[in-house]
């Protein structure tokens, strides 16, 4: 188990919540080591969210997906930096200028910089027929990653399913980090999903995984069997 590579998504309405959730790792030797938070919780609590994961020595990722013109996301991507969490990130959709503009704003931070592709919740048929997008979801994942790596940010957001591809076309140094996790088949609203085992097997950087730890009856146990 690559748990250092593993980023727990705490996708929880309040401070509250996720210090329960933290607290039931208190007396485990697995705990998580980087989590993610994303709009549910940042939008709710601010700052404070992230001041209290550093006081508890955990790494971070946050998954605001900034979009926007250029110089807006400049600015958001400045202000985020200042909180001094690992991982900051933007949609690639936004184009190469939002994402060069973006990438400028971290000058003298080490947080990296990824974008993400198409949302693992996107199938082919949604990318042909509700957004226009005549090709299959491996070509639209790998024109958008093209462009963050042109852009020079260090990786993308993409489904396991992608790994390999990106791997093999963008080099093993630029950074695959993947939701669409599961530890066995489910009808929810991922639809790109494979195992941990499986993607680190396929080479990723990181993998992003939400509810089948934090709901788990026994989320240590869900943890260990990652
Ligand atoms: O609960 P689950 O394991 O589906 O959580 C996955 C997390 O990864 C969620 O926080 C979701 O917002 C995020 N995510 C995703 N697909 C992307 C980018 C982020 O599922 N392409």
């Amino acid at each position: 188990m690559a748990i250092e590579k593993t980023i727990i998504a705490l996708d929880f309405p309040s401070l509250e919540k996720v210090q329960s959730f933290l607290d039931i790792f208190k007396d485990s030797d697995t705990k998580p080591i980087f989590v993610k938070v994303g709009m549910e919780l940042f939008y709710a609590e601010g700052p404070k969210i992230i001041e209290y994961l550093k006081e508890q020595n955990l790494k971070i990722f946050l998954d605001l997906k900034v979009h926007d013109i250029p110089n807006t996301a400049l600015g958001a991507i400045s202000s985020l930096a200042k909180y001094g969490v690992d991982i900051l990130n933007v949609h690639a959709s936004g184009g190469i200028a939002m994402m060069q503009k973006a990438k400028e704003a971290l000058d003298g931070y080490t947080c990296k910089l990824i974008a993400v592709t198409h949302l693992t919740s996107t199938d082919e048929e949604m990318l042909n027929g509700e957004l226009l997008i005549a090709t299959t979801i491996e070509n639209a994942v790998l024109n958008l990653a093209e462009n963050t790596k042109k852009a020079g940010l260090d990786g993308i957001v993409c489904s396991p399913h992608e790994i390999k591809i990106v791997k093999e076309k963008l080099g093993k140094d630029f950074v695959t980090v993947c939701p669409g996790i599961r530890l066995e088949k489910t009808n929810d609203d991922q639809k790109r999903t494979l195992s941990a085992k499986e993607a680190f097997a396929l080479g990723t950087d990181y993998i992003v995984i939400g509810r089948p730890i934090t709901q788990a009856k026994d989320p240590i146990k869900a943890l260990q069997l990652l």
